[in-house]
C-alpha cells in the first residue's frame, strides 16, 4: 500500500521541478512520477515527530495463526518458505488442547497453532475463519506497562498481565488486547526468560536442511482488512489506545480499477517500525477484493503481511522453485515498467520474469511481489517486499495489482 510520510509534501516537489520550464531529464520525470503518487496518496504525519510514547514496542516479537493442521503448515513453511521449526509444544510437552510449532528465519517468528478438539477458541476461530491471523504480538520491555496503558484507554483485555515462571529458564511476562475482529496483540517481555519461546514449549534441533537462497528479514507491514465504515474506528482505535499516528491514505479515487474501489489508512507506531494499513471496501461496478475477503473471513481480519527482504529477486526465485505460487501481471505492466521507475537496479526482464513490481516515490523505490492466497479460502496472502529509500507501500502498483486480484476473483465467480 502507498507511499509513507516524508518531510516535504508532494507539492512543493512538484513545483520545484516544474519552476525550471526546461525540458524535464530522466531524474526529474522520476522524481514527478514520485511525487505523483505522493499526491495520490495523502501524506498525513510524518512519524518522526515528537509524540509521547505511552507505549514503547520493541517490534513485532511473532504472528500466531491458528491452522486446521499446524504440523502440516510448519512443514510447508519449512520446506516451501525455508523457516527454520526451532520450538513445539503438544500432548508430549504437557499441553493437553493444542499442537503448536515456532518457526523463525533472521527476525521473522511465527507460529502455527492447530486444536486438538472441536470445542474451544481455537477450533471455533478456525471452524468459522478457516486458517488466519491470531495474533500480532508485540516486543515490550513491561507487558503489565502495555496492557494497563492501552486498557485504560479503551482497549479490551483479551489476557491480563501473567508473569510465567519457568524455572531455570527464568520468567515471560505476557499480556494481550482485543483489535479489529478476533485478532489480538499480545505483549511479550522475554527479557528476562531464556528458554524455548514460551513456557510449554520445547526447543526443536534445527533440521539437517533447510532450503537455500532465501532471505526474508522481518515483518515490514501486517494490514487489516475491516468492513466497510469501519476504517475510521480501528484507526481512531491505534491512535487512542496505541498512541500511533496516521502515515498516509488513500481513498478510492486512487484505489479503484474499473470494478471495484477499496480505502486505506495506514497507522504507524512512535518509532515508525509497526506499520499496519488498515483496509474497507468501497462501492464499485463489481465485488471489492475486500469484501471478497469479508466474506470468506466473515469477519474483520489480517489480509496480508509483507516481509522484507534485500534479494527479493534470489528470494522470488527459490520461492518459485520451492513451489510458492505468485500473483501474475500482465505484460503491458513491465513494457511501461522501466520509463515509470527508472532504473531499479534488476533488468526490467528479470522482474517480469519473476512477476516482481516497482514503484518510486520522492524518497527511492521499492520492489514488491504479491502471493496468492495461502490457504483455501481466498484471504490472506503474503507480500515480499525490497526497499531502496521508499518508505511507501507501492502505490504506483495498486491498480495493476487489484486488477490482477480481480481476474483471480473473476475465476473464483466473486467479482
Ligand atoms: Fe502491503
Amino acid at each position: 500500500m502507498g507511499p509513507a510520510a516524508s518531510d516535504f509534501g508532494a507539492g512543493r516537489t512538484m513545483e520545484a521541478v516544474t519552476a525550471r520550464h526546461e525540458e524535464p531529464t530522466m531524474s526529474e520525470a522520476l522524481k514527478r512520477r514520485g511525487a505523483a503518487n505522493q499526491a495520490a496518496a495523502h501524506v498525513d504525519a510524518d512519524p518522526s515527530s515528537p509524540a509521547q510514547d505511552f507505549l514503547p514496542l520493541r517490534g513485532i516479537d511473532h504472528v500466531e495463526f491458528w491452522v486446521g493442521n499446524a504440523r502440516q503448515a510448519s512443514d510447508h513453511y519449512r520446506a516451501l518458505w525455508g523457516f527454520t521449526p526451532v520450538a513445539y509444544a503438544g500432548l508430549e510437552t504437557g499441553v493437553r488442547d493444542r499442537a503448536s510449532y515456532v518457526m523463525v528465519q533472521n527476525d521473522i517468528r511465527f507460529v502455527f497453532t492447530a486444536p486438538l478438539s472441536p470445542e474451544g477458541e481455537i477450533a471455533e476461530h478456525v471452524h468459522r475463519h478457516g486458517d488466519g491471523v491470531h495474533d500480532i504480538a508485540f516486543a515490550v520491555d513491561d507487558a503489565a506497562s502495555a496492557w494497563r496503558e492501552t486498557t485504560t484507554r479503551g482497549a479490551r483485555s483479551a489476557r491480563e498481565p501473567v508473569e510465567l515462571d519457568a524455572g531455570k529458564d527464568g520468567v515471560l511476562c505476557t499480556s494481550a488486547v482485543h483489535t479489529y475482529g478476533d485478532v489480538i496483540h499480545s505483549f511479550v517481555d522475554r527479557r528476562r526468560y531464556r528458554g524455548a519461546f514460551l513456557p510449554g514449549y520445547r526447543a526443536l534441533r534445527a533440521p539437517a536442511s533447510v532450503p537455500g537462497g532465501l532471505s526474508l528479514l522481518e515483518v515490514d507491514h501486517c494490514v487489516g482488512n475491516v468492513p466497510p465504515g469501519e476504517m475510521n474506528r480501528y484507526v481512531d482505535y491505534y491512535r487512542d489506545v496505541f498512541g500511533f499516528t496516521q502515515l498516509v491514505h488513500y481513498d478510492d479515487s486512487v484505489i479503484h480499477t474499473e470494478y471495484s474501489a477499496l480505502m486505506s489508512k495506514v497507522m504507524t507506531n512512535c518509532s515508525g517500525r509497526i506499520k499496519f494499513p488498515i483496509n474497507e471496501p468501497a462501492p464499485g461496478k463489481g465485488k471489492s477484493q475486500i469484501q471478497e475477503f469479508l466474506d470468506y473471513y466473515l469477519d474483520a481480519g489480517t489480509q496480508h503481511i509483507a516481509l522484507r527482504t534485500e534479494d527479493i529477486v534470489g528470494t522470488v526465485r527459490q520461492l518459485r522453485e520451492n513451489g510458492v505460487q505468485f500473483l501474475r501481471l500482465p505484460h503491458e505492466y513491465h513494457a511501461t515498467l522501466g520509463e515509470r521507475v527508472g532504473d531499479v537496479g534488476v533488468p526490467i526482464a528479470t522482474l517480469e520474469e519473476l512477476g516482481i513490481e516497482a514503484d518510486r516515490d520522492e524518497e527511492g523505490y521499492l520492489l514488491q511481489i504479491f502471493t496468492r492466497p495461502v490457504q483455501d479460502r481466498p484471504t490472506f496472502f503474503f507480500e515480499i517486499i525490497e526497499r531502496h529509500g521508499s518508505r511507501g507501500f507501492g502505490v504506483g502498483n495498486f491498480k495493476a495489482l487489484f486488477e490482477a486480484i480481480e481476474r483471480e476473483q473473476a475465476k473464483r465467480g466473486n467479482l
